[in-house]
């Protein structure tokens, strides 16, 4: 081809990056790397290895360890016993190495990039100028926060042993992800990379041993889910970190369920890209290429629905097929390359077998005519139309470069639309009119919310999902605290395990032995704002400390617990009401229950004595008012990345949060539990202490003499270990609370692993409800609310 018709033509020659660099480092190892552990690269146990292959060409690039339980074992015993050497450190030489790892991953960028493109197939455009900048932003960031641990969390302490499992979508950025802030607080780490992509992690553990890292504070073992279930399964680790498939974020909550072990987990998402009417659409289009076909579409975040207005269909449809068909699919190293090549075979037949089930479920599919590389693993950019939103590929992860596309009319229905999945990860919206925008943003139920702008990340912004897609926030102050405890409560001492509860439904006899009663209390359940008769029929008797017959309350059932439910979330509104609005009802709260407090005194006395009455109700007076000036003072931040943008982090509600209340202090725990829930707009279902149930018909006046709407607050009396079983089975409830024993902490842990709802629980351990350190404050409202950051670009 001459010059002139080069010219014309305008077609790209190939740009490939030179992977001389990477792969001497890969012959400097011989190609064959053990496990990074104790400072030093260790053989396997077991002697295996296995291969790992570039996805583009399908050549091996090395062998590496297959980790063993032994090797976990080996890994988490190095941990631990460099623990309390690096905890010693000051936070000034800790936040020296994090510095230290950030410079040395920059100096070493160029080689890394390249590695992580040939072992995960990703554009070197990507690893270049996305990945590894971040990984070393990362680091930068925590080393910060090291410096300032003192500083900004005085009263905490690092979990421990941290175990910490990655996918292999982005391997070394998901790495900084878990390893600096787990560093930055004080833990050490295990980490097992994902089998597809482990090399990164290997160049990272020689990094961590060049800037001389004291040994065991990071090691690394190699393999696969077997070696992830060994480190999740080991006794000896005090927290999981998770990054992968909604589908073994579940199994590793249901095998820690059973422990004390804190658990962060980053699921998967099928994340809505909402494009109204008055949206600049080419700018939408160019946010499309970044949203779907950054990385192949394997992004847990990838915008993979389309959500369009009506009116706008043909023109944007058009534009984005125009868009398609110049997006380059080949070689990933060729820095003129969009689409590089998928990670493995497993996974390239499953974005077939999706899209093929898509189409029989009726989609419409196109594909861009496109030369396709020879050879290697690749799909081509694909737009799925005429999707039903109860298609699997509306509802499925397909995590490849498939866009599935579906129209509304309205903004409500295109929230509906969004919110219509059991994921929660992330969301886009394309509008000019930043009204819209943000009320829109307000209503979906995403961790993160980019508007006119897709797929931006920064350590400062925290990142993580609602729902299905996982719990837990990484970068951020937010993303710290996943790896810091109370050290009150680190240390707090184990309650006895409780007396187990009767069969479900008393006998006969417990019914009809109700003899007459001194004072005739019988107390009825609370729910939509209303007392209710419980739907057994059956009472349950309340006894005094003396052991005297006081009263009875209603025996709630499953039914009683359902309608709950069903009241707290029509009450939802709640949430939306302005934080000045809900103060002032919570200090009427405290003034009412101030002007009765003798005769709830005196009520209360006989359950727990007198001094104890009067103890609790001054400090429950205490307390509400507390919550009350913490409702429109427990704010969000507005983070500055470095980009044109501002990131909007809120403080939202839950939902609905289901509570057990603790035994020992009726009235204390009660409220020190509710009232951060409501303060935060959560709705909620209380199951009252067992001990004085009857605090129910004190509680239910005080609510409602206090402008409480109906629903806010729903309380069901009755056998908690019972109710605490449909309260954390219920889909519709989005949170557990649970301060009893530690057999209840693991029960509310076990029972809600189905639509994996976020746990808080007391661990069995004694919590001092009358110090205000332990029973009040931010860390209650940490777990009352959920941080969404919401990205708004600024500038022409
Ligand atoms: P995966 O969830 O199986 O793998 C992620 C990591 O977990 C890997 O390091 C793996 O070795 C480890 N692992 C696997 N089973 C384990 C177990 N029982 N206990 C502990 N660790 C275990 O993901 P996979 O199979 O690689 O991909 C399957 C699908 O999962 C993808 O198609 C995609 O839909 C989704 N996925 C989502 C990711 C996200 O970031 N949201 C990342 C990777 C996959």
């Amino acid at each position: 081809m001459s010059i002139a018709e080069k010219f014309v033509a305008m077609e790209y020659g190939p740009a490939p990056e030179d992977s001389k660099d990477a792969l001497a480092w890969l012959d400097h190892h011989q190609r064959r790397f053990g496990h990074f552990m104790h400072g030093a690269w260790v053989k396997p146990s077991a002697g295996a290895y296995f291969d790992t292959a570039d996805p583009s060409t399908g050549e091996k690039l090395a062998s590496v360890a297959q980790g063993s339980a032994a090797d976990i074992d080996a890994a988490v015993k190095a941990a631990r016993a460099a623990l309390p050497k690096w905890q010693a450190l000051t936070p000034h030489v800790r936040a020296r190495y994090l510095y230290a790892l950030a410079r040395q991953v920059q100096k070493h960028s160029r080689r890394l990039a390249v590695l992580e493109t040939m072992d995960n197939g990703k554009p070197i455009r990507e690893s270049r100028d996305i990945d590894i900048p971040l990984v070393a932003r990362h680091f930068y960031y925590h080393a910060g926060w090291a410096q300032l641990l003192l500083q900004e969390f005085p009263d905490y302490t690092a979990c421990g042993v941290v175990g910490q499992i990655i996918p292999w979508n982005f391997p070394l950025l998901m790495l900084a992800w878990k390893i600096a802030p787990a560093l930055a607080t004080g833990n050490t780490v295990v980490l097992k990379p994902a089998e597809f992509t482990p090399l990164t992690a290997l160049a990272f553990a020689e990094i961590c041993h060049e800037i001389g890292l004291p040994a065991g504070v990071v090691n690394i073992v190699t393999g696969d889910g077997s070696t992830g279930e060994a480190l999740v399964k080991h006794p000896d680790v005090d927290k999981i970190a998770f990054t992968g498939s909604t589908e073994v974020g579940r199994a590793i909550r249901s095998s820690t369920a059973q422990s004390h072990k804190r658990l962060s987990l980053e699921l998967g998402g099928k994340s809505p890209f909402i494009v109204f009417e008055d949206a600049d659409l080419d700018s939408a289009v160019e946010g499309l290429v970044d949203g779907i076909w950054l990385n192949q579409g394997q992004v847990c975040c990838a915008g993979s629905r389309l959500l369009m207005q009506e009116s706008i269909v043909e023109p944007l449809i058009a534009k984005i097929r125009a868009r398609m068909s110049t997006l380059r699919v080949g070689p990933p190293l060729d820095k003129a390359i969009d689409i590089g090549a998928i990670v493995a075979r497993v996974q390239l037949d499953r974005i077939q077998r999706l899209v093929d089930q898509g189409v029989a479920d009726g989609a419409t599919c196109w594909q861009p005519p496109m030369e396709m590389p020879s050879r290697g693993l690749y799909f081509p950019p694909t737009l799925l139309s005429n999707v039903h939103p109860t298609s699997i590929v509306a509802q499925q992860e397909i995590f490849g470069p498939v866009l599935a596309a579906m129209t509304f009319r309205t903004p409500s229905e295109a929230v509906e639309l969004a919110n219509n999945t059991v994921y929660g990860l992330a969301a886009c919206v394309w509008s000019e009119s930043i009204n819209v925008a943000l009320d829109v943003s307000a209503q979906l139920k995403a961790g993160v919310v980019w508007v006119n702008c897709t797929n931006l990340f920064d350590a400062s912004c925290g990142f993580g999902g609602y729902r299905e897609s996982g719990y837990g926030r990484e970068g951020g102050k937010e993303g710290l605290l996943e790896y810091l405890e109370p050290a009150w409560f680190k240390n707090a001492t184990a309650l006895p395990a409780a007396k187990p509860a009767p069969p479900e439904a008393p006998n006969d006899e417990t019914e009809s032995a109700t003899p007459a009663l001194d004072i005739d209390r019988t107390v009825k359940l609370y729910i939509g704002g209303k007392q209710a008769r419980p739907d057994s029929g059956y009472s349950m008797e309340v006894r005094s400390n003396r052991g005297q017959l006081i009263g009875e309350v209603g025996l709630g059932n499953r039914k009683d617990i359902r309608n709950a439910v069903e009241a707290a979330r029509k009450a939802s509104g709640w949430a939306r009401t302005a934080a000045h609005n809900r103060a002032q009802i919570l200090y009427y709260m405290a003034e009412n229950l101030s002007q009765r407090r003798r005769e709830i005194e005196h009520r209360l006395a006989a359950a727990v004595g007198e001094p104890q009455a009067t103890a609790e109700v001054s400090a429950s007076i205490e307390r509400i008012f507390s919550y009350a000036a913490w409702t429109d003072k427990f704010e969000g931040a507005v983070h500055n990345p470095p980009f044109r943008s501002i990131a909007i982090a809120m403080n939202e509600p839950m939902g609905t949060v289901g509570i057990i209340c603790p035994r020992e202090a009726p009235l204390l725990g009660f409220l020190s539990l509710l009232m951060p829930a409501i303060a935060a707009g959560n709705t909620a279902i209380v199951v009252p202490s067992e001990t004085y149930p009857l605090i129910t018909g004190d509680l239910y006046q005080l609510f409602d003499t206090s402008d409480l709407p109906g629903g806010v607050v729903n309380i069901v009396t009755g056998y908690a270990s019972q109710l605490l079983k449909t309260l954390a089975e219920h889909d519709d409830v989005d949170a557990i609370w649970c301060f009893a024993d530690e057999g209840s902490a693991f029960a509310a842990k076990s029972f809600s692993t189905g639509n994996l709802k976020q746990v808080f629980t007391n661990e069995g351990r004694v919590i001092d409800w009358f110090d205000v350190k332990q029973g009040e404050g931010r860390w209650f409202l940490q777990h009352a609310t959920q941080v969404k950051n919401i990205w708004v670009p600024y500038g022409e």
